[in-house]
């Protein structure tokens, strides 16, 4: 609580923007800050405390603006569990964002397929998750300020929030699937065998990131939307070897509908 309320003091020296909603672009999707009329930039690397991530293709800065007329905190880039920050510190900036006023938010990641119907380049709207293989964000002593400490997680993806994703989607034809997400810990891609226990569980596409945030949005009470690019089909699935430059590739060549689908889905949140 301290260091979150320690990180909220920083940046309201800086800025007195208050969002109303925040968004977490993932791999190869940073490129979505371009389209916010920005009130004020904040690299996490000012900030006392605050992760700052090391992974290629993900930049470290909040950027706090508009788009259309929703009041919006975009990171432009994400820290992962697999980079060595204990999950506290991963989700830390999900609390910030509360703190500075957000009630929603938008969680985007890269993921490798799972389900047999998804190709590289699909857009999959969360319909769930599965965080069994990663730790809880919300291990430790609860914090009663942020939430409950045994915080209910039957709909985690709001299913008012999916329904303005199918519709805007529908409307800019752009395709959208739907589906099941799972996160493990990374780095490492996964091999076949797990791959094929994934989709036994029922997942339908698997990555290192965005379970942790929803939980840690939802202990907070915030309503959390998420979507996927399925940048490759998962091991065993895909015939070739994984590869990072492959992930950014493909979140590349999709990154306008993706932009598309965020500007008009966010738009929307006005209304909400
Ligand atoms: N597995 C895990 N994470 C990922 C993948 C994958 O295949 N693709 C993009 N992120």
């Amino acid at each position: 609580m301290e260091r979150v309320e320690t990180c909220v003091r920083y940046i309201r020296e800086k800025t007195g923007f208050e969002p109303h909603t925040a968004l977490v672009l993932g791999s190869g999707l940073g490129g979505f800050a371009d389209n916010v009329k920005i009130e004020a930039v904040v690299e996490y690397g000012e900030i006392e405390g605050f992760p700052v991530s090391t992974v290629s293709g993900h930049k470290g800065r909040f950027v706090l603006g508009y788009v259309g007329k929703e009041p919006v905190a975009v990171m432009q880039g994400r820290v992962h569990y697999y980079e060595g920050y204990p999950m506290r510190d991963v989700v830390l900036p999900i609390r910030v964002m509360a703190r500075l006023g957000a009630r929603r938010l938008i969680l985007t990641n890269a993921a490798g397929g799972i389900h047999p119907d998804f190709a590289a380049g699909a857009l999959m709207l969360l319909t769930d998750h599965i965080s069994s293989f990663i730790p809880s964000p919300l291990l430790g002593p609860n914090e009663e300020a942020f939430g409950l400490r045994f915080p209910d997680m039957s709909e985690v993806y709001s299913r008012r929030l999916r329904t303005v994703a199918e519709e805007e989607a529908g409307k800019l034809g752009i395709p959208l699937k739907q589906g099941v997400y799972l996160q493990t810990t990374g780095p490492n891609y996964e091999t076949p065998a797990e791959i094929r226990m994934f989709r036994t569980l029922g997942a339908d596409a698997v990555g290192m990131s965005t379970a942790c945030e929803a939980m840690t949005a939802r202990h907070l009470g915030l309503e959390v939307c998420g979507i996927s690019c399925i940048t490759n089909l998962a091991a065993g699935i895909s015939k070739a070897p994984l590869s990072h430059e492959e992930v950014k590739a493909t979140a590349d060549r999709v990154a306008e509908d993706f932009q598309a689908l965020l500007r008009a889905m966010i738009s929307r949140m006005t209304e909400l």
